[in-house]
């Protein structure tokens, strides 16, 4: 398969390049990337990159693994704050669906990411949390009406062990997902039937 990853020089990102890169062609794009420039956040760099996609040939799979949303507690956001969540990590994967058939083959899938926010947010992720159960939502009712037999599904994951350290302390409790059962999750995307899913790694 040849399979596009957005945010594939992230900490999530890397793991699915590595995963998927030992039997099929994976292509990494991201906004510091030379060759597959992409800014999830601005919807003409989505449409400049997939048509250039098309044109050097179709992908069979495009899996999101960026999109920011701003950490702060509820009462100091302000709704500008709160609009970064929705033009990057909401609206920025919307349009990664809206607009990847494009690029995708028939019978394509596409695999977006939340987090375990949208099921059991934590202190100062009201904004995060929105937008990932706003995701989890979107992608239900998207996969009644894709094109192409196109599937579509995101996966949900508990904070990955690669990033335990950045994260620990606003997740007490919360135990570290190992990065090869959080790849699994992609692996069931892509590789599987499932379509309208959230794939939920929370343990
Ligand atoms: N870390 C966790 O434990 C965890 C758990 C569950 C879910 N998530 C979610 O998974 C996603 C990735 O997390 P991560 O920890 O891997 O983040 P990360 O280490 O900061 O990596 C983000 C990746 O996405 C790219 N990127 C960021 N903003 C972009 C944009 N606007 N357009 C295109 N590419 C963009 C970055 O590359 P460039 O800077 O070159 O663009 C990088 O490759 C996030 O949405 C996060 O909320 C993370």
């Amino acid at each position: 398969m040849k399979i596009l990853v957005i945010g594939g020089t992230g900490t999530i990102g890397k793991r699915i390049v590595e995963h998927f890169s030992k039997n099929h062609q994976v292509i990494s794009a991201g906004r510091s990337s030379e060759d597959y420039k992409i800014d999830i956040a601005d919807t003409k760099s989505i449409k400049r990159l997939f048509k250039k996609i098309k044109k050097s040939g179709k992908v069979d799979a495009i899996i999101c693994a960026a999109g920011e949303a701003k950490w702060a507690p509820l009462k100091d956001l302000s709704e500008t704050d709160f609009h970064i969540g929705l033009r990057s990590k909401l609206m920025g994967q919307v349009n990664i669906v809206r607009y990847g058939h494009k690029c995708l083959k028939r019978k394509g899938s596409i695999t977006l990411t939340t987090g375990i926010l949208a099921d059991d947010p934590v202190y100062q992720t009201t904004s995060a949390a929105m937008v990932n159960g706003g995701i989890h939502s979107f992608v239900k009712a998207a996969a009644i009406e894709m094109r192409k037999k196109i599937r579509v599904n995101v996966v949900s994951s508990g904070v990955v062990m690669d990033a335990y350290h950045k994260y620990e302390s606003y997740f007490p409790g919360h135990p570290p997902i190992p990065m090869d059962k959080m790849v699994l999750g992609y692996q069931r995307s892509v590789c599987g039937r499932v379509t309208g899913e959230i794939i939920r790694i929370y343990s």
